[in-house]
C-alpha cells in the first residue's frame, strides 16, 4: 500500500538526530539534561504505539547521511520529527532537502535555543518547517512528535 493511502492507519514517522546528540546524558547535561538518546528513543516508540504510529529513527553526526535518510523517507514516512543539533544554524543542504521532499517536518530543541548565545536564535530550518518545539528538555520529542501526529490526523 502506498505511504500516502488513507486506509493505512498507522502514521510513518522518521525521527531524525542531528550532530552530537549521540552524546547526550553525559554532554553538557546543565543544558541538555541527562535523559540519553536510548531513553528518549524509547519514551518515543512509547508514545508512537500508543497512538498508533510506526517510527524510523536515525542519529547521525554527518550532514549528507540526514539529508540521505529525509530523501529516503519521501516514499515511506508520512511525516518527520527532526533535532538538527548544529545544523539548524547552519545548513542550507539540509534545509533544502526539507523543502525538497514536502513532508511535513517538527523541529524540536532539548534547550530553549532563544534564549542562549545569538547565533542559536537563527533556525534556518524553521520557515520550511510545520513548526519549532523548543525548551522543554526530552519532553520537546514527544511534544513534537503529538504535534507532529495531531498535524497529519487534520489532513
Ligand atoms: C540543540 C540546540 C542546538 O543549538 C545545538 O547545537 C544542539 C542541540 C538542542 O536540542 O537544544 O546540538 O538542537
Amino acid at each position: 500500500m502506498p505511504a500516502n493511502h488513507p486506509d493505512r492507519a498507522k502514521k510513518r514517522i522518521l525521527v531524525l538526530h542531528g550532530p552530537n546528540l549521540n552524546l547526550l546524558g553525559r554532554r553538557e547535561p546543565q543544558v541538555y539534561g541527562r535523559a540519553t538518546l536510548a531513553g528518549i528513543d524509547a519514551a518515543l516508540e512509547a508514545l508512537a504505539a500508543a497512538l498508533g504510529a510506526e517510527l524510523r529513527i536515525l542519529q547521525s553526526n554527518h550532514e549528507g547521511a540526514l539529508i540521505d535518510a529525509l530523501h529516503q523517507a519521501i516514499d515511506w514516512a508520512d511525516g518527520v520529527l527532526i533535532n538538527p543539533g548544529a545544523y539548524t544554524h547552519t545548513s542550507v543542504a539540509l534545509r533544502d532537502a526539507i523543502a525538497a521532499v514536502g513532508l511535513p517536518v517538527v523541529e524540536v530543541h532539548l534547550s530553549n535555543v532563544h534564549a542562549r548565545e545569538p547565533f542559536r536564535r537563527r533556525s534556518l530550518l524553521a520557515p520550511v518547517c510545520a513548526g519549532q518545539i523548543s525548551g522543554f528538555g526530552q519532553h520537546s520529542y514527544t511534544l513534537g512528535l503529538r504535534a507532529l501526529l495531531e498535524l497529519l490526523a487534520e489532513k
